[in-house]
């Protein structure tokens, strides 16, 4: 695993937009995860920014989401779906084809989480995932205390993802599940970047980096990815030692 630290969250959000373009630039055919959420915001949009202007080709790639909230639908502001919908998949217009989201409101978690297994062993797994960490370092929906060999799942949020997810919402909302890529996804994937900013991430980078590799922080495992990447920016970095 590298660490790469940038100035500021604008900075960060450039080199990490940048790798996504040289993956696009060399394999326009890539299949790319990306986390929904606050940190990849500014990513996704200088991604749309820049894609556009080195016009690069969006149209061949295979889309995929990290996660979504269980019973939460598509229009609701918060879903992972709507983020996705206006930052990439309306700007880059991306057809339905290449654009693979868990369905939330499926009557069938498990079939949903079947076919998002099976669709990513047909495309020859992940190039790259690109992917946040939660205040109790999780990543996606990989809870504290998740099996290192999950692949897709539905899992029950702890109250940290409960209560720090009301961030999306526009009011209180009923949060319990999660439909979430495991974590040998991302050990799995080609490359896997965790990205982070703020103060606010400062404890939780300093544990994902620096912390014994443990399931319950489930950030660490990217420690043993052997093409893993920590990009950060100065605030987020701020516990780190020399
Ligand atoms: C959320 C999502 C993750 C996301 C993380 C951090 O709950 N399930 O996929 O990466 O928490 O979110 P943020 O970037 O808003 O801090």
């Amino acid at each position: 695993m590298q660490l790469q630290i940038y100035k500021d969250y604008t900075a960060l959000s450039a080199a990490t937009a940048s790798e996504i373009i040289s993956l696009l630039k060399q394999k326009p055919t890539a299949v790319i995860c990306l986390a929904s959420g606050d940190t990849p915001r500014l990513t996704c949009q200088l991604l749309v920014q820049k894609g556009l202007e080195e016009k690069i080709d969006f149209s061949r790639f295979s889309f995929i989401g990290l996660d979504e909230w269980v019973g939460i639908p598509p229009e609701n502001e918060g879903s992972c779906r709507y983020f996705f919908e206006t930052l990439l998949i309306k700007p880059l217009k991306l057809s339905p084809s290449q654009v693979h989201l868990f369905d939330a409101l499926s009557t069938d978690l498990e079939n949903e989480c079947k076919k998002m297994d099976a669709l990513i062993a047909e495309k020859g797994g992940i190039d790259l995932m690109i992917v946040g960490i939660g205040m109790n370092g999780h990543i996606g929906f990989n809870e504290p205390g998740v099996s290192f060999s999950n692949y897709a799942h539905v899992i029950d949020l702890d109250d940290t993802t409960i209560s720090v997810g009301q961030k999306y919402f526009k009011g209180p909302v009923h949060l319990k599940q999660g439909i979430t890529l495991g974590l040998k996804h991302l050990m799995n994937s080609k490359q896997a970047i965790l990205i982070a900013n703020g103060t606010k991430k400062a404890g939780v980078i300093e544990q994902a980096i620096a912390g014994g590799v443990s399931n319950l922080f489930p950030a660490t495992i990217i420690q043993q990815h052997a093409n893993g990447f920590v990009i950060v920016d100065e605030e987020a970095a701020a516990n780190i030692k020399g």
